[in-house]
Parts: structure tokens; sequence; C-alpha cells
């Protein structure tokens, strides 16, 4: 059931735990702060908002995300695109049109958000969230999972919620390439910023809604501060398997020009595997820089 949430805008659920569809609002024309207000208010509840059929420009794309803060530059230089460095570009397709041979490195590099992660992750000031647009999009496999890790949190049992609380976890960009076998051959990784690794609590609160959620993004998550490799291991395993199963995770199945917003302080998302050799699959995000350092939930 649609309720409405503003004067103009329609919000219906689309999972009991997370997500939102947003209809009545153009995202290609500039928000007015009443509506920024609501959007923003919906966002925090629902930690992502779905709109379907906002077919906009990059510049309105990039517009848009400013309202909502600082946009972050992409570390990799090659998946900037070349008009306008603010958009990431989340694509098997490069600028010439042409389809990315799949053992190529942009698209190895990519393709590592097939695993479970939340953007940025690997920086001191992890981004705040991300708005996706689906440019070129398909239904047979590249869907976008999305896992709520307030709820994630909330579930685990007393002892673990123990066990972690005061843990902390070094998190690397280097460790996306070490994921890869291709990569990890090649003598040219690609063109990144440099990037330091950084630690983050593996349990923080959320700036805005004060709540406790997991923080793990297992495409940099390297280990556990303290813990031997192995144990530390395991456990990260254990929390991940916990986090993503299907009972805190809404799929998102792809129309295009379906704009989705999340947030990465108490989400974390993958992609579903497709057919990259032959299918194009183009989207085009921009990404909202943090405005703290993750916050422990005990210091
Ligand atoms: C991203 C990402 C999601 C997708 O844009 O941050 O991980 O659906 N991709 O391609
Ligand atoms: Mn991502």
């Amino acid at each position: 059931m649609a309720t409405s949430i503003s004067v103009q805008l329609e919000l219906t659920k689309r999972h009991p735990l997370i997500g939102a569809e947003i209809r009545g609002v153009d995202l290609a024309t500039p928000l007015d702060d009443r509506t920024l207000e609501s959007l923003h208010d919906a966002w925090m509840e629902h930690l992502l908002l779905i709109f379907p059929e906002q077919d906009i420009s990059d510049e309105a794309h990039i517009a848009l995300g400013r309202r909502f803060g600082e946009l972050e530059i992409h570390p990799s230089l090659a998946h900037r695109a070349s008009q306008h460095r603010e958009i990431y570009r989340v694509s098997n397709v490069d600028e010439q049109d042409n389809l990315i041979p799949p053992k190529e490195t942009a698209w190895q590099y990519l393709s590592q958000s097939w695993r479970w992660h939340t953007d940025s992750s690997f920086r001191e000031v992890p981004s705040k969230g991300s708005i996706l647009h689906g440019i070129e999009t398909t239904n047979a496999g590249g869907n976008t999972l999305f896992a709520n890790m307030y709820a994630a949190y909330d579930a685990l049992d007393g002892d673990t919620k123990e066990q972690i609380k005061s843990l902390w976890v070094i998190h690397d960009h280097d460790y996306i390439l070490s994921l890869s076998p291709e990569l990890s051959k090649k003598q040219n990784q690609g063109q990144y910023d440099d990037l330091p690794p950084v630690k983050h609590p593996l349990v923080q609160i959320h700036p805005v809604t004060r709540k406790r959620c997991l923080l793990l993004s297992p495409h940099t998550m390297v280990n556990i501060v303290g813990m031997e490799e192995a144990a530390g291991r395991s456990l990260l395993d254990r929390l991940i398997a916990h986090a993503t199963e299907a009972r805190f995770v809404y799929r998102h199945v792809w129309e295009p020009h379906d704009i989705i917003m999340w947030d990465n302080r108490c989400t974390m998302h993958s992609v579903e595997p497709f057919d990259n050799v032959n299918i194009r699959r183009i989207m085009h995000r921009v990404t909202l820089s943090g405005e703290n350092k993750p916050i422990p939930a005990f210091a």
C-alpha cells in the first residue's frame, strides 16, 4: 500500500526490513528543501530508496548528489567518467561503447563488487551513501542485493555481541586487488589514488539514527586487530554469513532508469553474477562523502 509522506511523495515498502520505492518526485529538477527533508527522513528510516523511471543526465545526477552532501571522486582512475570525475562508471562497456574483455583490469576490479561490500570502506572516513542510476540494465542476473546491518546486529546472540563489541578491523583498498586471481597475476593492476590501510570498529553507531549496526565490508577487510589470522578470518566469515541471510536482504531486479540511493553506514550490497561477456550493463554512480569516522559503539 502506498502512503503519502509529503504533499507529493508516495512511498511503498519493497521489503519488511529494507527498501522503499518513492514516486512523485522528478529527480531531473532541483529538489526543494521540503522534499529534500522528506527524502532524507525516508532514507534514514528505510536505508535504501528506489526511484523508478528517472531518466536523468549525469549533470542532474551530480546535482542530486550534491543536495545530500559532498561527492567523492573514486580512487580508480579508469572508472571515472571522462566528462565528470564525480561519476563512477559501474559498467562492462567502455566509453567507446565496446564490451570490456573479462580479463581486463578495469573489469576485474569492478567485478569484485559481486562480493558483499560497502562503498569506500577503505577510506578513513567511508562514504555516507551512494546513488546509482541504472542506464542499461539486465534482469538475467545482475540483480543487486542489499542487507540491513542494523537488523543483522540486533539478531546476533548475546555471546557474539559480547565477543565483538570492542573489536577493530583493518580495511585496505589493495585487498580488493588481491581477491581477483587475474589481477594478482598482473604487473599492472590499474591506477588508483594512494590509500593506506585504515582501522574501523566492527560495531558502529549510526551518526544520524544513533542505532548500532555491524560494519562489514568483505572486499576490504584484511583482519581483526589483535587476533590470530585464522581465528579473525573465521569470525569475520561467520558474521558475513549471518548478516547476508535472506531474511535481512532485499534483492533489486533492475528496470532501465531506476535510481537507487543507499546508506553505506548501515547496509552492505553485492551484485548477482550476469553474463558479462554477452550482456551490456551500464550504471553510473555518485558517492556521498562521509562526515565522520565510524563511531565505535563501545568506546
Ligand atoms: C556500486 C556497486 C552495484 C551494481 O555501484 O557501488 O557495487 O548493481 N554496484 O552494479
Ligand atoms: Mn558498491
